[in-house]
């Protein structure tokens, strides 16, 4: 995983994430989707990567972005939202991605309700940052680029 055939990093988002701000902010903080998006970009840019970053409540959206970066993207920033828990058919899609994959939570979806303790898409991912708020993108750009650098 060290040839990126790309500077582009993909960054996909599931369920709800697009109410960030004002959804449960105890758990998710008051950042808003589109301030992650802003300071993803700047962050990305300071290696010279560019990030294409999509948000959709829809199951077969992503699937077909997720199958889209694996044609276009150097690496994949996933936060699947409650598809986590639930999607083979996003873990399917990831498993044969031969670009590096971080799944990322804003919150430790470990430190949370028993349901959110399995993950259908970290097998197919190259790893996982979770409780860090709206840094664990950051740490997932971090990742990306220290892989493929
Ligand atoms: C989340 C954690 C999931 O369990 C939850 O369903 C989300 C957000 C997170 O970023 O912490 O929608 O992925």
């Amino acid at each position: 995983m060290t040839q990126p055939h790309s500077s582009l990093i993909y960054i996909l988002n599931g369920p709800n994430l697009n109410l960030l701000g004002n959804r449960e902010p105890d758990i998710y903080g008051t950042v808003t989707l589109e301030d992650i998006e802003k300071s993803a970009t700047l962050h990305a840019g300071k290696s010279g990567f560019g990030v294409d970053f999509r948000q959709s409540n829809h199951e077969g959206a992503l699937v077909d972005w997720i199958q889209e970066a694996g044609e276009k993207a150097a690496g994949l920033i996933i936060n699947a939202g409650a598809l986590t828990h639930t999607s083979v058919a996003l873990r399917d899609a990831l498993a044969p991605l031969g670009i590096p994959v971080v799944e990322v939570h804003l919150s430790n979806i470990f430190a949370r309700e028993s349901f959110r303790h399995l993950s259908h898409i970290s097998p197919a991912a190259t790893g996982i940052i979770s409780g860090f708020g709206a840094n664990s993108y950051i740490l997932g750009l971090d990742a990306i680029t220290a892989t493929v650098s």
